[in-house]
Order: C-alpha cells, then sequence, then structure tokens
C-alpha cells in the first residue's frame, strides 16, 4: 500500500488538511486549509492533483467552508453551497471526477434539506459523511482497479512498465488508478521495472511518481519525456498504464500532455497501452474526445519552472495541460468493475451500466 495519504478533513476546528504535491520530493509538507481562497488556489496550482484526488479535496473542500459559521438561516448555507460548487468548479476544467464530486456533495445537500425541521448541524453531519464516502469509496476503487489490472500481468517473469505523469498514492486516496495493479502485484511478489516518464513542464512523474514507487519499494527509473520511444524500441517495455483525467462515452481519454503520443508509439511497437481509471472518471455526457475541455496553464510553468528562467520571458508559449488519447490506441481500460477491451461506445455503456 503506498504510504501517502494526501487528503484528508479535521472536524473542530474544520480543516481540509493536504499534503502539499509541489513540494514534494523535497519536503512533506501538510496544509491545513480552512478558506475557499485557500482551497481553491491549491487545487488551482497543483498542491493537490489527480482527477480523484482533486474530486475529494474539493468535496471535503465544501464540508469545511460551509462548517465555518452558523448560517442566518438554511437558505443563506443553500446559495452558498450553491456558490461554492460553483466556485470550486471554475478551478480545473479538465478532471471529470472534480464535477462528479462537486455534484454528488451538491445532491445530498438538496436531499437533506428537503428533511423535515432539520438543522444546520444535521446537514454539515451529512455533508461530512458523504464527503468520507467519497475518499473511502475511492480507496476501495484504486485497489479493484489493482486487481482488475493485475490480471495482464504474470508471476512467472520480470515486467517492464511505462507510466506518465502521477497516477498513484498521491493522485488517489489509496494504490492510484495506474499504479495500482503494479503496488498490489509487488505485495503478491510480482516483479516489476517502472519507467516513469518526467512528464514536463511540472515534472509529476520525476517529483511525485518515482517519489512514491521508490517508497513503495518498487524498481523505478526516471525517463525524459523524449525518451520513450527508443526505451520501447530497445525492448524494455512490456505494457504502459496511465491514468485518466476524462474518459469520454466512446472511450476517448483525456490525461496528462504527452499520454496520447506515448499511445501511438506503443502501437507502432506492438506493445498494449492500458488506461486505469475508476468510472467516477467516465463522462457519457461527452460522446467524443474532441469536445473534452483541455485546461490552458500558464506560460510561467515552461519557460520559468521551479525558479529558473529557461526561455526568453516573451516568448509565446502554448501551454494544455491534457491531451486526449483516440480510443483506436487504447488496449484496454481498467475499472473498479472489470476490464473494458478495445473501448467502444457500446462497450464503454454497457460496462458502466451493467451492475
Ligand atoms: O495536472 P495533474 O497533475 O492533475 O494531471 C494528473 C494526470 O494527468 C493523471 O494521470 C490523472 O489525473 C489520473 S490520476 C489517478
Amino acid at each position: 500500500m503506498p504510504t501517502t495519504i494526501p487528503v484528508t478533513v479535521q472536524q473542530n476546528p474544520s480543516k481540509l488538511v493536504l499534503l502539499d504535491q509541489t513540494r514534494l520530493p523535497e519536503e512533506e509538507l501538510f496544509l491545513y486549509l480552512d478558506t475557499r481562497e485557500a482551497i481553491f488556489e491549491a487545487i488551482k496550482k497543483l498542491r493537490v492533483r489527480g482527477a480523484p484526488a482533486i474530486g475529494i479535496a474539493a468535496a471535503y473542500g465544501m464540508y469545511v467552508c460551509l462548517s465555518q459559521k452558523p448560517y442566518e438561516s438554511l437558505e443563506e448555507m443553500t446559495e452558498d453551497c450553491t456558490s461554492l460548487k460553483q466556485y470550486f468548479a471554475n478551478s480545473r476544467p479538465t478532471a471529470y471526477n472534480l464535477f462528479w464530486a462537486l455534484d454528488r456533495m451538491q445532491r445530498r445537500f438538496d436531499t437533506e434539506l428537503q428533511k423535515e425541521g432539520i438543522t444546520q448541524e444535521e446537514i454539515l453531519d451529512a455533508l461530512f459523511e458523504e464527503s468520507t464516502a467519497i475518499f473511502e469509496e475511492d480507496q476501495a476503487m484504486s485497489k479493484a482497479i489493482g486487481k482488475h489490472g493485475l490480471t495482464v500481468f504474470s508471476k512467472d517473469r520480470h515486467w517492464g512498465v511505462m507510466t506518465h505523469c502521477n497516477a498513484g498514492g498521491l493522485a488517489t486516496s489509496g494504490y492510484g488508478t495506474a499504479l495500482a495493479p503494479l503496488y498490489l502485484g509487488h505485495e503478491l511478489g510480482y516483479q516489476f521495472s517502472v519507467y516513469s516518464n518526467e512528464t514536463r513542464p511540472l515534472l509529476q512523474g520525476s517529483r511525485l511518481t518515482a517519489y512514491e514507487l521508490a517508497k513503495g519499494g518498487l524498481d523505478v527509473t526516471i525517463l525524459c519525456d523524449n525518451m520513450a520511444s527508443l526505451v520501447m524500441k530497445e525492448g524494455k517495455i512490456d505494457a504502459v498504464i496511465v491514468g485518466a483525467d476524462r474518459i469520454a462515452a466512446n472511450g476517448d481519454t483525456a490525461n496528462k500532455i504527452g499520454t496520447s503520443g506515448l499511445a501511438i508509439l506503443a502501437k507502432a511497437y506492438d506493445i498494449p497501452f492500458y488506461v486505469a481509471a475508476p468510472t467516477s472518471t467516465f463522462d457519457l455526457n461527452t460522446l467524443h474526445g474532441d469536445d473534452i475541455v483541455i485546461e490552458q496553464r500558464d506560460k510561467d510553468e515552461v519557460i520559468n519552472g521551479f525558479g529558473r528562467r529557461t526561455g526568453p520571458a516573451d516568448a509565446k508559449v502554448y501551454n494544455p495541460a491534457f491531451d486526449v488519447t483516440d480510443a483506436q490506441y487504447i488496449s484496454a481500460i481498467f475499472t473498479e468493475k472489470g476490464i473494458i477491451e478495445h473501448p467502444t461506445i457500446e462497450k464503454v455503456r454497457k460496462h458502466l451500466l451493467t451492475e
């Protein structure tokens, strides 16, 4: 089990507790946040990041913000709940789990409000319960994703696995998504060598994935992003596994910038390319990957990252945070419910809608 717990909440006084991922791997600094501005900033600046962890942080964040003061009336509390939801929804546009978690919190609020004589305290208790359920379900989902993903590997040989960005314990409340089969397999005696692409511009692959895998006792090698083709050609990679920020109804998958290129390379070298994600990352209302909104980020991340100027200040910079991998390049998607091989709109729908 990864040792990192990225997001929790403290009650009385109510605070959102986050491991500040922008400080890793240098220091493990925990933040205790209790204002909407600070929580928004933590999500926007990637202090907490990874689609499931963003959703958990926003859910706990709604509870924390609503529990700061007694409201004059339930109407005032209701208005604040709606405005908080809209505010957090504006922090990062691509990660679907954010919207999924906020909708779930809003629905729970609305359900409680229907109850005769309900008090603010009782609504807050219900919201705490809902956010804790989101946290705990995510933990269970990541373990189940690991179990299903592990079935494509075997114990009788050694496996080279490439991953991109961070879809591990730091990005969820448990084993992660892409890294879950690796953590689980490692516990059961499977042998993996993980190749973690450093993931420009914010280096989640080297700062976070290599950090947490090494901490979990797995063998990990950091690669610069532009080494992927060579390493595949050298025969070191048997499978690629990545996470997802949003999966469209037809299986097209948004994930960290650079992912779609890896999928195309994997196809060229006949290497299976897997996506691992909970069902809370699927957006059935988005039919095609072209309709997924891609977050655009600040140019300084590219030319002035980590305190060092690496490009002229007046240079034009393009900095999309994600790209979309066409479903045709995806060998299979691992979810907590099982495996969708060669995803299509029919297979995705059947997988999600079958109990
Ligand atoms: O910008 P980030 O660091 O939030 O991007 C994260 C990713 O792209 C992850 O692969 C994705 O959210 C899946 S996390 C289980």
